[in-house]
């Protein structure tokens, strides 16, 4: 199939342009240049394929790809031209049992096919406009991360026991889950459970206080139980055919670390763990670019007594994790509900902090009384 075929804009007519608004030139706000440029640039036929397209090609649409090849792929949870391109041959070898040589013409094929290359900021632009931002349900955590918790991209909400990073995973799942009448996304969520910790009870809770009917939003989240790393892996594996199938737009690792810490403990072995980890990381980042998804990993904390200047617990994983994340995200304990969120590194937010609740209804914003 074409790029032409496969792009709607470039056979669509451009929308007719409202007629604009009388304006003084002082009136202007600094951002409004953003505004400015974005309808003009619809208007014109982009020379790239755009992501959210690509999400859609299946992966027997591959240059070349006989029915064979094209089963193993998606038996190995390789659906989309996309996750081919993406993919290295190596990957695929082992993954899909399939030659080497196979593997380097299916990825050049698929990436020829994506335009893989460079891209003018510009376009770069209006694709991370088009990203969906969940909601948190409380408007200062969602102020804190530029509106909410971003598609195509991995946030980390690392932080103590019973600092909530639990409740907002849950939250976060309501309301990708929750249809958009109640001011959901109308989607679904995936939920890689590693602790035991998933409470369907607290679903239906946070559902009370939107009137959305509970039933329908457990059906539209998705749970594994992962009992060791290994497993945890493994459904990481089998998540693209679940993404596909049910349009998830949210996957929830809760905990990203806890097996692997318990795993591989000791010295000795941190080697070992931190190339799993990495491996294991590197696989959510592309889940998250391939299926346009919002990927959540939560992290526990190490106490180092004998730091004696600034902060005395650390997010587990080291430098891989801290590089991995797009977006981290502290939580500390407050007085009685309240909890602190802080925005320790991300590409686009400052290091800011803010704070919310966890209530019976799920997180909120915290009422200040007079
Ligand atoms: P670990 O998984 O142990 O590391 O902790 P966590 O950060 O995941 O904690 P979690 O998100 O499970 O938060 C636990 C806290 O949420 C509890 O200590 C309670 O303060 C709060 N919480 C849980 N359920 C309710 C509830 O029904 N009502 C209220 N008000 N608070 C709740
Ligand atoms: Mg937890």
């Amino acid at each position: 199939m074409s790029k032409k075929e496969n792009n709607p804009e470039i056979t669509k007519k451009p929308p007719t342009a409202k007629k604009p608004s009388v304006k003084r030139k002082s009136d202007k706000k600094d951002e409004d240049w953003i505004k400015d440029i974005i309808p003009k640039q619809r208007k014109s036929v982009p020379k790239q394929q755009k992501k959210q397209d690509l999400s859609d090609i299946a992966v027997s649409q591959i240059p070349g790809i006989g029915p064979a090849i094209s089963e193993k792929l998606i038996t190995s949870g390789y659906l989309t031209l996309a996750a081919v391109g993406h993919a290295s041959p190596i990957e695929l070898v082992e993954h899909c049992e399939i030659g080497e040589q196979t593997a380097k013409r299916l990825i050049t094929a698929a990436r020829s096919q994506m335009g893989i290359g460079f891209q003018s900021a510009k376009i770069m632009l209006e694709t991370r406009q088009k990203l969906v931002k969940i909601p948190t349900g409380s408007k200062s955590l969602d102020t804190l991360l530029a509106g909410g918790v971003e598609t195509s991209s991995l946030t980390e909400i690392a932080g103590e026991f019973r600092t909530g990073k639990t409740q907002i995973c849950f939250q976060l799942c309501v309301m990708t889950a929750m249809d958009k009448k109640y001011g959901g996304l109308g989607s679904s969520a995936i939920y890689i459970d590693t602790e035991g910790t998933f409470r369907p009870e607290r679903i239906i809770q946070m559902c009370n206080k939107f009137g959305a009917p509970a039933e329908e939003v457990l059906n539209n989240i998705h749970v594994g139980r992962a009992y060791n790393s290994d497993h945890q892996m493994v459904l990481l594996l089998e998540s693209p055919k679940l993404i596909k199938e049910h349009n998830a737009k949210l996957m929830i690792i809760d905990s990203l670390t806890s097996h692997f810490r318990a795993e591989y403990a000791g010295r000795g072995s941190l080697v070992e763990r931190q190339q799993k980890l990495n491996k294991y990381l590197h696989q959510l980042l592309r889940l998250a670019e391939v299926y346009d998804i919002a990927i959540v990993a939560t992290n526990q904390v190490l106490s180092k007594p004998d730091v004696l200047y600034g902060e005395t617990t650390f997010p587990i994983g080291g430098h891989i994790v801290a590089h991995s994340c797009q977006t981290r995200v502290f939580l500390r304990k407050g007085k009685g509900e309240k909890r602190i969120a802080r925005v320790i590194d991300s590409p686009h937010i400052p290091e800011i902090e803010t704070i919310f609740a966890i209530t019976s209804d799920g997180i909120a914003d915290v009422v200040v009384n007079d």
